[in-house]
């Protein structure tokens, strides 16, 4: 059966270390698995990070991207997804959407005989979290027994986040409005990945306290511009700021997948200040998709 990887869970634990692994490997050692095959990139929305971040990896491992946006092919409008997606599969070794509805991708997988990778959906960015993972792991040496604290809405940022740092062994303490945050299902199922332990909390000073990284995302998602004006009511006192990360460990860092809203979601003095590693975290885009890509293409190299 094909391997997709629609979100985190997609991977077990072992295969999660085993992308961060591959993450950390020079390119060379990765091999040319594309080949000159091409990989085909859909974009039903904007991107900076997962656009250059994708066609680079499909580069490095010796293949070709081709960008496409849904417009240009008319998903269900010009014609079936599924028609689409069994022609593009001819053309391609891989294929990547980022999409509206995350039932999107699991239409493509359906079909696709060829690995279909999520660049973000309303559900899930797991590309994004295997970054993150990366980047902590560079900041604290692993991540089992550590704390990630997330302080927003649980939205598709926050869920894969929490999917990888469980798989990896971290406590898990998110702080979300009231209305912004996830039920008791999801605290048992974060718990039964192997999070060390999982807090939901509407008090971000709970979440923080102690935390090694402390992670936020904008307020308003793509897709929930409407909601602009709620959503900043809703979230006050969610900002993250000096006074909140002055409760986290020593040397704890502050994340953010960007992009970011300064003096919204995070002030400037955090985002911009010394504890802030979001540069890094966006780099680290590159080789966490070049190594997922090379997993799901079988690549696998001795330590
Ligand atoms: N973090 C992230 O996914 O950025 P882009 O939306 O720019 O790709
Ligand atoms: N949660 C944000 C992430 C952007 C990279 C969104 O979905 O728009």
């Amino acid at each position: 059966m094909t391997a997709h990887l629609l979100e985190i869970t997609d991977l077990s634990a072992g295969e999660v270390r085993a992308v961060l692994d591959l993450a950390v490997r020079p390119i060379e050692a990765l091999g040319r698995p594309l080949d000159g095959a091409g990989a085909a990139l859909l974009f039903e929305k904007p991107s900076l990070r997962t656009r250059q971040s994708m066609e680079m990896a499909v580069v490095q491992l010796g293949g070709h991207p081709v960008y496409t946006r849904r417009e240009e092919i008319g998903i269900d409008e010009r014609e079936p997804l599924e028609d689409a997606v069994r022609i593009l599969a001819g053309f391609h070794r891989l294929l990547a959407a980022r999409v509206f509805d995350h039932t999107v991708l699991e239409r493509m997988a359906a079909v696709s005989d060829v690995p279909v990778v999520n660049m973000l959906s309303d559900r899930a960015h797991p590309l994004q979290a295997l970054a993150d993972a990366l980047t902590m792991e560079e900041a604290f040496g692993g991540l089992v027994g550590r704390t990630v604290a997330w302080v927003g809405d649980y939205n598709n940022v926050a869920r894969s986040l929490g999917e990888v740092c469980a798989l990896l062994g971290a406590h898990l303490r998110f702080a979300c409005p009231v209305g912004f945050d996830a039920d008791e299902a999801e605290r048992e199922r974060l718990d039964l990945l192997g999070a060390g332990s999982v807090v939901f909390t509407h008090r971000p000073a709970e979440a923080v306290g102690g935390a090694d990284a402390v992670h936020a995302d904008t307020w308003v998602s793509m897709g929930q511009e409407d909601e602009q004006a709620s959503r900043r009511q809703a979230f006050e006192g969610f900002t993250v700021d000096e006074a909140m990360m002055a409760g986290t460990a020593p040397g704890a860092v502050f994340m953010h997948c960007l992009p970011a809203y300064r003096g919204i979601e995070v002030t400037a003095e955090v985002i911009d200040g010394p504890r802030s590693v979001v540069i890094r975290q966006g780099h680290n885009r590159l080789p966490a998709a070049r190594a997922a890509l090379a997993f799901l293409l079988g690549v696998s190299v001795p330590p």
